[in-house]
């Protein structure tokens, strides 16, 4: 596996693999890998004939300096887990090299899709997300690049950056993976005390619960049950419940139950925000 810090390598190497014919595939990565960033990339093996994985903790996209000094980095486990994995090439660049001008972001015309649930609740945190990925985008030029469902609003957002740049790559979204207790895999979970962790379960729970009301329930009713049930643990404070269009991330009404709806939700567990999403139909 190729260790690649700076830019000029990345692009030779790219550039050999390119003349060669062979279609690269792309995960970008803060690093803290788990089992959920590993099926990315499993996922991308399958499908490409070189997968590069970048590791980049993007200070742009965090809009609290706290979760930012607190994002769990471990570099040499995952080195280790994507040498293991197969992977072909990790970029991992220095902050000079992404922001060469300084933490300067780029405002790209997303459809307002930034100003709901975790743009609304971590505002400009989106133009950071943007910003990197089309940096990045514009580096790798993979063929298929490849991004969680637990961040559904970061799909659906990359999927428009990706047609409004004409970056033509094809943005695959792949299926959240679980803890066997069901708490969603997220980088995040570290911070998470055994006792927290084991309660953080509880919002998969609701969430599935939500799911088997949905077919007899209304969408106001449906939201007051997940806030009721969410509130009724201690442990928890809610951030934001939103049921929205599963493609275009606007609200529903009732009269549109037939329209491919998802539950997304945030919930701080003590300190440590989580998000988790499920499609109800
Ligand atoms: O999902 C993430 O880990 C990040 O938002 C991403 C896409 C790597 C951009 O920094």
């Amino acid at each position: 596996m190729l260790i690649v810090k700076n830019i000029d390598t990345l692009e030779k190497c790219l550039g050999e693999w390119k003349s060669l014919g062979l279609s690269v595939g792309f995960v970008p990565t803060m690093g803290a890998l788990h089992l959920g960033h590993l099926s990315l990339i499993e996922q991308a093996i399958s499908e490409n004939d070189k997968v590069v994985c970048s590791i980049f903790v993007n200070p742009t996209q965090f809009t609290d300096p706290k979760d930012l000094e607190n994002y769990p980095i471990q570099i040499e486990e995952d080195l280790v887990l994507l040498k293991k994995v197969g992977c072909d090439l990790v970029f991992a660049p220095t902050k000079t090299d992404m922001y060469p001008q300084g933490e300067e972001v780029v405002q790209f015309n997303i459809n307002d899709l930034d100003y709901l649930m975790e743009g609304a609740h971590r505002q400009g945190h989106f133009d950071g997300v943007c910003t990197i990925v089309s940096k990045l985008f514009e580096l790798v030029r993979p063929k298929n690049a490849y991004f969680g469902q637990k961040d559904f609003q970061q799909l659906i957002i990359i999927r428009q950056l990706n047609k409004i740049q004409k970056f033509n790559i094809n943005i695959v979204g792949c299926p959240i993976i679980r803890e066997d207790n069901g708490l969603a895999m997220s980088s995040r979970n570290v911070l998470l005390s055994p006792r927290e962790r084991e309660i953080a379960a509880e919002i998969y729970r609701i969430l599935k619960e939500t799911k088997a009301k949905f077919p007899n329930s209304s969408l106001e009713s449906l939201k007051l049950f997940v806030e009721t049930k969410l509130n009724a643990v201690s442990e928890f404070s809610v951030d934001y419940v939103e049921i929205a269009h599963a493609q275009t991330l606007q609200s529903l009404s009732d009269l549109e139950k037939n329209e491919p709806a998802i539950l997304c939700v945030a919930v701080f567990v003590g300190s440590v925000r989580l998000i988790d999403n499920i499609l109800l139909n």
